[in-house]
C-alpha cells in the first residue's frame, strides 16, 4: 500500500522504515531540512537499535522516501501523523501547534476515500475536534496511538503487543471501495494481525486514552516503587528485594518496578502532565489528582541522588570531581529529553562540584543543551581522578562490563551511587567500594 508519513522524528521515522520493512512504498514528510537529508541518503538522524538496517533497506528497495513537500502525500491511501505534542512553555497542557500545522498541510493532498491515522499522543477530545477538517476532503480521520518504547522502537512498531484504532461514529459503512477505515488500517498492519496482535477498533476518545492511560499506568508503577524507596531509606529496608518479592505476585508484575532516579523521556513526563491538564479541563481533575504526586514523587528521586553524593562526600561538593555515568534518560537511546540523568548532572555542576558525564550514545544531544558540562566520551578517561561516581543511565557499559576492581584503578574515591540500583553491590562493596543505592541499606 501507498503511505506517507507526516513528521519523521523518534516516532515517525521509525514508523516509516518499518513499514517500507514490511512491503509499503512510504514516503515520510518533514519540515526538517537536515533530517530529510540524512533520512534521504539512508543515516538514522538518532540512535535507535535496528533503525539503520531497515533504512538502508528501504531506501535501497526505492519503497521509502523522504521529502520536506507535503504535496509528496498526494496519492498515498493512509497518511500517518505522528508529529511532537511537547509540553506547552509555561503550563502543564501539550501544544498542539504541530498536530494542527500537519493536517492543515495535508487536507489539500487528500483524496477522497483516504485515511488520516493520527499517531500522535494527544488529549482526549482533539480527533474529535480534528475529523470536520479531514472529512471536508472526503477523506477519513482515525487515531491509531503508538506504544513503542525508544531503544525497541523498531520490533515495538513491526510487531507490536497490540494496535488500537479509534475510528468515527459512522466509520460502520464501508467507503468508495468497500472498505472501512479499520479494514484499510488491518490490511496495513497485516502482517502482525496475521501473527495474532490484537486489534482493537473503539471510538476516538477510548483511543487517544488508552495512550495516555497506559502511560499515567506505567508512571505511576515507576512512582509507586520509588514512593517504596523513600520508605524504605527511613527505615532500612532494601526496595530491589521488596519489587523481587512484591513481582512474583502476578496481579502486580516485577516490570517496571526499577526504583531509582525515576522516569523522564519525551513522553512519560509530559503526558501524564498533560493528562491531568485535560482532566481539569473536562472538570474531572480530580480524578487524576493522583498524577500530580506521581510527579513529584519522581522529582523528589533526583533530589535524592544529589543529596547522597554530597552526604557522601562529607556534605560539600565545591571542587569535588564527580563523574556521571549516563546522560540519555534510559539506556540504548540518545534522546536526553527530561533525562533525570542529566538532570542530576546539572545539579551537582551548579552546586560546585567539577563534574564529567559520559555516554555511550547522548554526548552530543547533551552537549547542545548544557554546553557548561565536561563530556568525555571515552568511559576510562571519564573515572579518572574521579572522588565520587554515580550511575543514571544503566548502560551494559556501566552495569555489566565496568568491574570495581577496573573502576578502582582510575578514580582517586571510593565512594558509588547508584542511581538505578543497576551494580553488584556486594561486588562493589567488596572491592573497596562504599556503596549508595536508592532505597537501599
Ligand atoms: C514510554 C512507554 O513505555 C511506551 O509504551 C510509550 O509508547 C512511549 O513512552 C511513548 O509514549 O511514546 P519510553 O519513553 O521510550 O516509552 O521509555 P520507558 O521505557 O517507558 O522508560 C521511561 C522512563 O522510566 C525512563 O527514564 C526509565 O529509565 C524509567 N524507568 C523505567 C524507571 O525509572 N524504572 C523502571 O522500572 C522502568
Amino acid at each position: 500500500m501507498r503511505l506517507s508519513v507526516i513528521g519523521c522524528g523518534y516516532l515517525g521515522a521509525v514508523h516509516a522504515a518499518a513499514m517500507a520493512s514490511i512491503g509499503h512504498e512510504v514516503v515520510g514528510i518533514d519540515v526538517d531540512e537536515r533530517k530529510v537529508a540524512a533520512l534521504s541518503k539512508g543515516e538514522a538522524p538518532f540512535f535507535e537499535p535496528g533503525l539503520q538496517e531497515i533504512l538502508t533497506e528501504g531506501i535501497a528497495s526505492g519503497r521509502l522516501s523522504f521529502t520536506t513537500d507535503m504535496s509528496a502525500a498526494a496519492g498515498a491511501k493512509v497518511h500517518f501523523v505522528g508529529v511532537g505534542t511537547p509540553q506547552q512553555a509555561g503550563g502543564y497542557a501539550a501544544d498542539l501547534t504541530y498536530v494542527d500545522a500537519a493536517i492543515d498541510g495535508l487536507v489539500p493532498h487528500l483524496a477522497p476515500g483516504d485515511i488520516v491515522a493520527g499517531k500522535s499522543t494527544v488529549p482526549v477530545g482533539t480527533a474529535e475536534r480534528l475529523a470536520p477538517r479531514v472529512s471536508a476532503a472526503g477523506a477519513t480521520l482515525v487515531w491509531n496511538p503508538e506504544f513503542l518504547r525508544e531503544g525497541w522502537a523498531v520490533q515495538d512498531t513491526v510487531d507490536p503487543d497490540r494496535l488500537v484504532a479509534g475510528v468515527p461514529s459512522e466509520d460502520g459503512a464501508p467507503t468508495a471501495d468497500g472498505a472501512t477505515a479499520a479494514d484499510v488500517l488491518r490490511e496495513v498492519y497485516h502482517p502482525s494481525i496475521g501473527k495474532g496482535t490484537p486489534f482493537i477498533v473503539t471510538d476516538y476518545a477510548t483511543a487517544e486514552l488508552v495512550k495516555v492511560s497506559a502511560n499515567a499506568f506505567l508512571a505511576t508503577k515507576i512512582s509507586f516503587i520509588n514512593a517504596m524507596a523513600e520508605i524504605a531509606e527511613v527505615t532500612g529496608a532494601d526496595v530491589t528485594t521488596l519489587a523481587d518479592a512484591i513481582g512474583h505476585d502476578a496481579r502486580i508484575g516485577r516490570r517496571f518496578l526499577g526504583a531509582g532516579i525515576g522516569f523522564g523521556g519525551g513522553c512519560l513526563p509530559k503526558d501524564i502532565r498533560a493528562f491531568s491538564a485535560r482532566a481539569e479541563e473536562l472538570g474531572r481533575g480530580e480524578s487524576v489528582a493522583f498524577l500530580r504526586e506521581i510527579d513529584a514523587i519522581n522529582l523528589r528521586r533526583r533530589d535524592r541522588a544529589v543529596d547522597l553524593v554530597s552526604t557522601a562526600l562529607g556534605g560539600a561538593l565545591f571542587k569535588k570531581n564527580i563523574t556521571v555515568l549516563g546522560a540519555a534518560f534510559k539506556p540504548h537511546s540518545d534522546d536526553i529529553r527530561d533525562s533525570p540523568a542529566l538532570d542530576v548532572a546539572v545539579r551537582l555542576h551548579g552546586l560546585g562540584a567539577w563534574v564529567t558525564i559520559t555516554d555511550p550514545a547522548a554526548i552530543e544531544n547533551a552537549r547542545r543543551i548544557h554546553p557548561q558540562l565536561n563530556y568525555v566520551e571515552d568511559r576510562d578517561e571519564a573515572l579518572r581522578e574521579a572522588d565520587a561516581v554515580i550511575v543514571v543511565t544503566e548502560w551494559d557499559e556501566y552495569r555489566r562490563q565496568l568491574t570495581p576492581e577496573h573502576a578502582a584503578s582510575l578514580t582517586r574515591g571510593r565512594i558509588v551511587i547508584d542511581g538505578r540500583n543497576c551494580l553488584d553491590a556486594a561486588a562493589w562493596r567488596a572491592a573497596g567500594w562504599t556503596y549508595h543505592g536508592m532505597g537501599r541499606p
